[in-house]
């Protein structure tokens, strides 16, 4: 059996120089990988990972086998593979099965190669690996332990595999960390939705109309950084708390009905299916530009452009220009898929270091359990506070401690008014 399949392997010493910048801004990971290789608490296990192959992704599989454990890698989706990064964990002896541009078979041909190796534990972004387990290996249920999801999407998933009695092995939401989401999630998409725009277009967002279709973490990141670079800013929501909060943050909100003739780039980060839809593409401006930060190609109705347009062409990589009947064009990113790990290079290293400190620490988590109940489990408490003050120490900051008094004034009842 074939141990890699990745685009070339002759791109190793580019992805190792890759690995070494991306490790250099992960102090956490590192602190945490130092730790595994004289503990060895992974020793002997094998992990499955489904996971985007960025140079961020080499520096946790290097912690986790520097703490003993085997390691099966693809990607999590078929175009955010960094091949450099790919070829360098296959010299290293990582049975790694990814590479940039997969058919939508061959990443399930990747996926399922991953399961060959009959993973005690799951490592998941959206919940790919598990479901074909699920659906499709369930002989390799047997042998696995646990698991982790990295993403909103994967839980929502999984979630839903809970509530139906389908879900067969626990799995630990390392999404809904603290130390994850308020970071990863908010700034790093908020960063790497720009970047990937700027790079598939190099256009100018100060002064457009930049529609922010969600307003969650990733959503509040996007609009954040969006109106930093001079962009007029209008937020598009489903949920009336999330509609407020948008609007006393400042931002004009209003349905995708009424944004869709005014807006220049549309962004969606939902975790929805067809957010932008062709009654909403009919009413774009010529040129508008669609893009989507969420997990799924789902989010921009795809066959709806397709049905709406005469031609399309490619004019850059990541960027094509659809042709409608009127001769209007609109212009779609990275194939309607995370446009931030498709055009660019996925969040910076420094939000990845607490997102997969999370993951290596809920693996050993996962270790040392005796017997875990199928369910969806919370991140514990303890391991998202070491990842937030482990990250605080690499940063040199200090903050204060609770005195005697304070503990026992805000753990008591009886003080009030005085
Ligand atoms: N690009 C990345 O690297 C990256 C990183 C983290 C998460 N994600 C993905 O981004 C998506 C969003 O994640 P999140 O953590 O922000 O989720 P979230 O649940 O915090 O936010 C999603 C928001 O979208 C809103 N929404 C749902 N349907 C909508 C619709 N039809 N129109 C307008 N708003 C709608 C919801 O009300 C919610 O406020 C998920 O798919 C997640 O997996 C991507």
């Amino acid at each position: 059996m074939a141990r890699f399949k990745v685009k070339d392997k002759s791109l190793a010493p580019q992805g190792n120089l890759l690995i070494e910048w991306a490790s250099k801004h992960m102090p956490v990971l590192n602190h945490i990988k130092h730790r595994f290789m004289q503990e060895k608490p992974l020793k002997g296990i094998t992990l499955g990972a489904c996971l985007h192959v960025t140079s961020e992704t080499g520096v946790l599989v290097e912690t986790l086998t520097a703490g003993g454990a085997n390691v099966a890698l693809c990607g999590s989706n078929p175009l955010s593979t960094q091949d450099e990064v790919a070829a360098a964990l296959a010299e290293k002896g990582i049975s790694v099965y990814a590479w940039r541009g997969e058919t939508t078979e061959e990443y399930y041909w990747c996926v399922n190669k991953v399961v060959d190796h009959k993973p005690m534990i799951t490592l998941d972004d959206g919940a790919d690996l598990v479901s074909t387990i699920h659906k499709k290996r369930t002989e390799a249920l047997e042998g696995v332990k646990g698991g982790t999801e990295e993403t909103t999407t994967g839980i929502m998933r999984l979630r839903a595999m809970e509530k139906t009695g389908a879900l067969k092995y626990p799995i630990i939401a390392v999404n809904d960390a603290y130390t994850k989401y308020l970071f990863d999630n908010r700034y790093g998409t908020g960063q790497s939705t720009i970047d990937g725009i700027i790079r598939a277009t190099n256009v100018l967002l100060a002064g457009k109309n930049f529609v922010v279709c969600g307003y969650g973490w990733c959503g509040r990141g996007l609009a954040l950084r969006a109106r930093g670079m001079g962009a007029s800013v209008i937020v598009t929501e489903v949920d009336s708390v999330r509609a407020l909060e948008a609007v006393m943050d400042g931002f004009r909100v209003m349905p995708i009905d009424k944004a869709s003739p005014i807006g220049d780039i549309f962004v969606t980060t939902t975790g929805d299916i067809h957010v932008i839809r062709k009654e909403h593409m009919l009413k774009m401006k010529d040129g508008a530009i669609l893009a989507n930060s969420g997990h799924f190609n789902v989010e921009i109705s795809i066959p709806d452009l397709d049905s709406i347009s005469s031609s399309k062409r490619t004019l850059r990589p990541n960027l094509e220009e659809y042709r409608l009947q009127d001769e209007r064009k609109l212009y779609l990113l990275a194939q309607g898929r995370l446009v931030n790990l498709a055009a660019a290079e996925g969040h910076p290293s420094e939000v990845m270091d607490m997102s997969f400190a999370n993951q290596a620490l809920c693996v050993e988590h996962l270790t040392k359990k005796e017997k875990m109940e199928p369910k969806v489990y919370s991140v514990p408490k303890e391991i998202d506070e070491l990842v937030a003050s482990l990250k605080l120490r690499a940063m040199n900051v200090e903050i204060d401690k609770l005195t005697e008094e304070q503990k026992k004034y805000i753990s008591t009842w009886e003080a009030g008014t005085v």
